[in-house]
């Protein structure tokens, strides 16, 4: 018999036992499901709603099927439905009239609100930490490798020698604000429904506030239709995980990129690569691929539960149901790539020799040279047109252009002294570039100072 069987003359059919049913995938909420439980159950005693003796079986076993489940010694049933009715059955099996009295003044609405908000403020919390491992990871090459030179690329074309440190340090204020985003989004997730009942709330003189604060939310729900209808939380943790991932993702075409050949700038450690099943020779960057890949999906949960909420008519419907996959695989997958990425990129091998030549190609010093001649009193403007026109003859004759003469490049234009080379060379490069946010090692070390003490690392 069901716990809302009371209005049915017919069992459910079977087949619908089991496409109603959600228990495979709530029943991971089971820690949160019984906490809320516990606190509602406890504020019921208090409020006189149920009898203190009543109140204190229910806590009591409540406590206990947690530590059956965790033993795995409970058994959920598919007729059951979901993890709410699942836990109320076991408790009512176990002591009868008591458990029966806990689902009084709430419905599984507001139960069902309350788990997930629970759970992903949990998971936020693990996402958060996962986070800052990235980042240590980053300030670690980061802090090794400031006189590191490569190219920097706009167009994925060389633009500008840059150091590894100041690339990293690029994914590293990414990482950030997501830390942050995440921290925003929990603000709004630390708001308690449970009161707002099937979706008019209750007769019963519940407390609201003393469950809100048990279960360590800031405040509780203004609106009861609201309260079971939002899903605004879920589908902001599945954008800031989506934007966690498009990172990941960049990052790990960046990595992709850098490990072929072609570039020869990073090569993955063995642990992190996998081979093919026919070429001999291959050693692929399959794990950077894979993040990149799962990228995708996780967009897709974003989209998924977006679509499933549009057009949803105010307060609950069961559609709604559908949140939790998207959600959980979203948190599922993040959390799977966030646990190989630091690893992965602490035991890249870095080609600095490859960098470095990589930074002398494709004339990355042009910039320098104009604001070598704006130094020297050309406006900029003149200046661009003349290196353009140094750029086109060293490519002619096939050198850089700190290649080139003294002579050559006093023909292109007579304001060039001797003190050129010293002024246009990779490392000048770098280190002229010491405003705040540069490239220059001073400039980036303090911004890797910045960001460890923002996070308390050393
Ligand atoms: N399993 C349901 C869900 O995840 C719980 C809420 C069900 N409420 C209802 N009235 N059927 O949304």
């Amino acid at each position: 018999m069901k716990l809302w069987g009371g209005r049915f003359t017919k069992a459910t059919d079977a087949a619908v036992d089991d496409f109603n049913s959600s228990i495979r995938v709530d029943k991971r909420m089971y820690k949160e499901d019984i906490a809320g439980s516990i606190a509602h159950a406890r504020m019921l005693g208090a409020r006189g709603i149920i009898s203190r003796a009543d109140c204190d079986i229910i806590i009591k076993t409540l406590e206990e099927i947690l530590v059956d489940i965790e033993s795995g010694a409970v058994c959920f049933k598919t007729d059951a439905e979901d993890i709410h009715m699942n836990i109320e059955k076991i408790l009512t099996d176990r002591i009868g009239d008591a458990g029966k009295r806990l689902h009084t003044a709430r419905s599984r609405n507001d139960q069902v609100a309350l788990d997930i908000r629970m759970y992903l403020l949990n998971a936020a919390e693990h996402i958060k930490d996962m986070l800052v491992d990235t980042e240590t990871a980053l300030l670690k090459i980061a802090g090794e490798n400031l006189e590191t030179i490569m190219p920097g690329y706009t167009h994925l074309q060389k633009a500008q020698p840059v150091t590894l440190a100041h690339y990293m340090m690029a994914y590293a204020c990414m990482f950030e604000r997501d830390i942050d985003r995440l921290c925003d989004c929990a603000k709004r997730m630390r708001v308690m429904p449970l009161g707002s009942g099937a979706l008019a709330g209750t007769t019963h003189p519940i407390d609201r506030e003393s469950v809100a604060e048990e279960l360590g939310f800031d405040s509780v729900t203004l609106n009861s239709i609201d309260g079971v209808s939002d899903r605004d939380f879920v589908l902001e943790t599945e954008f800031c995980i989506a934007l966690v991932m498009m990172h990941l993702s960049r990052f790990c075409e960046e990595l992709i990129l850098w490990n072929s050949d072609e570039f020869g700038y990073i090569t993955m450690d063995d642990a992190f690569s996998t081979g093919s099943s026919i070429m001999p020779q291959k050693k692929n960057p399959d794990v950077a691929e894979l993040i990149r890949g799962k990228s995708g999906r996780v967009y897709g949960n974003l989209m998924a539960t977006l679509t499933v909420m549009k057009g949803l008519p105010l307060a609950y419907n069961k559609d709604m149901q559908e949140d939790k996959e998207a959600v959980f695989d979203s948190v599922d997958t993040l959390m799977m790539c966030l646990e190989v990425f630091p690893k992965m990129i602490l035991t890249m091998k870095i080609n600095r020799d490859r960098m470095l030549s990589g930074a002398r190609g494709g004339f990355t010093n042009a910039t320098d040279v104009a604001d070598y001649l704006v130094k020297k009193g050309v406006p900029f403007r003149d200046a661009h047109e003349i290196v353009g026109k140094i750029v086109l003859y060293a490519e002619w004759n096939k050198k850089a252009i700190d290649e080139l003469t003294l002579e050559q490049l006093k023909e292109q234009c007579p304001a060039i002294e001797e003190d050129i080379y010293s002024a246009i060379s990779m490392q000048a490069c770098v280190n002229g570039r010491s405003n705040i946010g540069g490239c220059a090692p001073e400039a980036v070390m303090s911004s890797i100072k910045r960001l460890k003490e923002k996070l308390r690392i050393s």
